[in-house]
């Protein structure tokens, strides 16, 4: 049948779905399915709808394509569609909400609290920042691609960076900062079915993995498998896992983490419901030591849109 590559969108992330979009679209006709590029930043859920897509591939990041809203409007069009359903993609997009549901069900995250982002006082910052330590992450909830997403590293920062992240979203989620390693865990298929793929170590200059490393910079170090021994690498896929299915995920995601230096606790930081898909992007890059084509891994996220 038909397929749409759905891309672009209208997020902070459009910049990063239309890589990801273009690597997808290739990847579908390549194996010779019959796949068109559709960008929902351009065109409107009625033209969605005219195309008559049999099914699509969610290649988007970001608010009104990763957040549930477009997951909606196609569950109310009868488009089956690649990867989480309406009410995990929502949760997985707000950082807050996804580490409530990994709390409840005994996963390992940060610590943190929440703020308002119009009416909090420099006080309560200030409360928050002696409580979690320093250094400190503070994050716009529901952004992506490290975007509204601030360290601070001393007392003074702490304003500053709160107004920069407070622009970006209604509250503010501040979390204790691990110091560590940087890993990631793309996770496929769905409930008992769900198996995780091997964990990327992500080695950034000065261990900044931020938007301009993330996509542009050859710079930052990957290493795939991570060296980590087999105990561990087990018991990081098996939290990935729960931590997937505890928010109700399905089709693919990619769980990110933070591994403690001084005792190897792993800390679940967000779950990426619709993961990057560019050439530097860490799905594509962990499915290839598995020995999954780029190719062949678009093929199996698109078997998730089930028909
Ligand atoms: N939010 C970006 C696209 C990612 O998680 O890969
Ligand atoms: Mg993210």
């Amino acid at each position: 049948g038909k397929v749409g590559v759905l891309y672009g969108g209208r997020s902070a992330e459009r910049e990063v779905s239309l890589m990801s979009g273009a690597g997808v679209l290739q990847a579908l006709q390549s194996k010779g399915i019959d796949a068109h590029g559709f960008d929902t930043g351009l065109r409107s859920i009625a033209e969605l709808a005219a195309e008559k897509f049999d099914r699509v591939f969610i290649a988007l990041h970001g608010r009104y394509g990763e957040d549930g809203t477009l997951q909606g409007a196609l569950e109310q069009l009868g488009i089956p569609y690649t990867g989480s359903g309406v009410m995990a993609s929502a949760i997985a997009m707000d950082k807050v909400m996804t580490k409530r549901i990994w709390l409840s069900n005994g996963l390992p995250t940060p610590g943190f609290r929440v703020f308002d982002s119009q009416s909090t006082s420099a006080a309560d910052l200030q409360l928050a920042a002696d409580e979690l330590g320093l250094p400190l992450m503070l994050k716009a909830p529901h952004e992506g691609s490290t975007i509204g997403i601030k360290k601070v590293n001393s007392g003074v920062e702490v304003t500053p960076a709160f107004a920069y992240c407070a622009k970006y979203d209604e509250v503010v989620l501040a979390e204790e900062f691990i110091t560590g390693r940087e890993l990631t865990v793309p996770v496929l298929g769905r409930g008992r079915n769900a198996r995780a793929l091997p964990i990327v170590e992500i080695r950034a200059p000065q261990g900044n993995y931020d938007y301009q490393n993330k996509y542009f910079s050859d710079d930052t170090q990957y290493l795939c498998p991570a060296p980590l021994d087999a105990e561990l690498t087990q018991k990081i896929q098996a939290i990935a896992v729960r931590a997937f299915n505890a928010v109700g995920c399905a089709g693919w995601g990619r769980v990110d983490f933070m591994l403690r230096a001084t005792d190897n606790e792993p800390f679940l930081l967000e779950l990426n419901s619709s993961p990057g898909m560019t050439g530097h992007s860490l799905v594509p890059m962990s499915a290839k030591a598995s020995g999954i084509s780029y190719e062949d891994l678009c093929a199996e996220i698109l078997r998730s849109a089930a028909l």
